[in-house]
């Protein structure tokens, strides 16, 4: 039977206004326990009290999800697709670890064959844990990157990515040169960005893997296509900080790198942001550039704790990332877990809500996507996660003594994996109970 175009779904729902300041921020979401919402044509077309919905979606076929949470679909900022087979890789710091396992792991994606089948893996495993779009890194060779956009472009999803490129401090069969990143940069551009629902995002792995020839190049694509975002790693751990600068004596500090050639703005995203000076903050928040927290790969690597309430303090935007293959888990319930340890750990107990709002409106916005995605505004794309909070005989013991929906979400972020997710909807469709995984668990 052909998946339908119109159709209500009924859940409790929830979406975010802005970010809550507080766990008892009612005005921060909106919340209806006994919720509905119209879609049509992979679009939310209403949504509401059940009570309220109009005739005129009375007889479309309705989906009962009225026992679980429905929200935008989660959001993922910073991930490497290539890194699936990586996570979990024994013993390193940052540089070592990317040394030791992941370049040479990486160099296997020059196999187009070998991308496909890891892009359809990776998008697969998305789909399990309710993640619905995600900026991601590919590999530095051209068909990697086609491979995942081609993948993405299939399940209809909003994904951004981008070549990876490279030219120095890394084995041969991964590096390309300035020119090579210009051009195949380029076509990439031209064949990807803008298309269904994907955009590109120019990805120079980290300043110490770029010359600063290749820096000129990024910075001519920043300037050629405007429209496009920027992702690059900063200030993660601090033998690489002391590398980068060692590698470009010239830079005042590590954002300065990416200062001098223009990088930084609303519409680039530096993964981790750990080890700031205060000159650094300033420049990240006068430019509005996106620091993406990566809260797992950060505890797995060593790197060290993300400090959110000061960079928030410094009004800086910050969105929350997986950062697998460093990070362990594609979950962003297990994101927002670990957010809240790292948080704890500096003295501040990041509230629930707030974790959510990031997960969904907050990393849409820090993406520039929420007219389209990361609430369940009307006019936006039903992409969306269903949550059952009694997911696991532990899940419904905890729940017992649950009485707001602020410990509710923090019991699924802090004891929910993928059994809680009960379904992720993509433009309307269902997906995960659609899916071979799911199928042979
Ligand atoms: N810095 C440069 N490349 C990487 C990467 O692949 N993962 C992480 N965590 N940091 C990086
Ligand atoms: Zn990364």
């Amino acid at each position: 039977m052909p998946a339908p175009q119109k159709r209500v779904l009924t859940g409790r729902l929830l979406t975010f206004f802005e970010r809550p300041q507080h766990a008892k921020a009612a005005e921060s979401y909106g919340y209806w326990s006994d919720g509905a919402l119209a879609i049509e044509a992979g679009k939310i077309v209403w949504r509401g009290a059940l009570a309220d919905l109009p005739d005129r979606y009375r007889d479309w076929p309705i989906t009962d999800h009225s026992e679980n949470l429905v929200l935008p679909g989660f959001i993922d900022a910073h991930t490497h697709y290539p890194q699936m087979e990586v996570i979990g890789s024994y013993g390193e710091q940052l540089l070592d670890w990317l040394e030791t396992y992941t370049f040479r792991h990486e160099a296997r994606f020059e196999d187009p064959e070998h991308a496909a089948l890891i892009a359809d893996a990776f998008l697969e495993e998305l789909i399990q844990h309710g993640v619905t779009t995600a900026a991601v890194y590919a590999t530095s060779h051209q068909g990697s990157t086609a491979a995942f956009f081609e993948a993405a472009a299939a399940r209809k999803m909003c994904m951004i990515g981008g070549k990876v490129l490279m030219d120095r401090q890394a084995p041969a069969e991964i590096c390309d040169t300035p020119e090579r990143a210009y051009e195949e940069t380029k076509q990439l551009i031209s064949a990807w960005h803008g298309k269904d629902r994907l955009s590109y995002a120019i990805t120079p792995r980290f300043a110490i893997t770029s010359s600063a020839e290749q820096m000129a190049v990024v910075q001519s694509l920043i300037t050629e296509h405007p429209s496009c975002y920027v992702q690059t790693h900063l200030s993660e751990n601090l033998f690489e900080i002391s590398e980068t600068l060692r590698l470009y004596p010239e830079a005042e500090d590590y954002t300065g790198v990416y200062e001098a050639y223009g990088l930084l703005g609303p519409k680039a995203l530096f993964g981790h942001c750990i080890h700031l000076s205060e000159r650094e903050r300033r420049v990240l928040a006068e430019s509005q550039s996106v620091a993406v927290f990566c809260p797992s790969s950060n505890l797995f690597l060593g790197s060290g704790l993300f400090d959110y309430e000061g960079l928030k303090q410094a009004g800086i935007p910050i969105a929350f990332g997986s950062d697998v293959g460093a990070g362990t888990s594609c979950s962003m319930l297990a994101t927002a877990a670990d957010a809240y340890k790292i948080c704890q750990l500096r003295g501040y107990s990041l509230n629930p809500l707030e974790s959510f709002y990031h997960l969904t409106r907050g990393n849409a916005e820090a993406l520039s996507l929420e007219a389209s995605v990361g609430t369940l505004e009307v006019g936006t794309e039903a992409d969306l996660v269903v949550l059952d909070s009694q997911a696991t005989h532990a899940m419904s013991t905890r729940m017992q003594t649950v009485s707001s929906l602020a410990e509710e979400l923090f019991v699924l972020q802090t004891l929910g994996d993928d059994r809680a997710i009960a379904e992720t909807y993509i433009a309307g469709q269902a997906h995960k109970s659609k899916s071979r995984i799911t199928q042979e668990n």
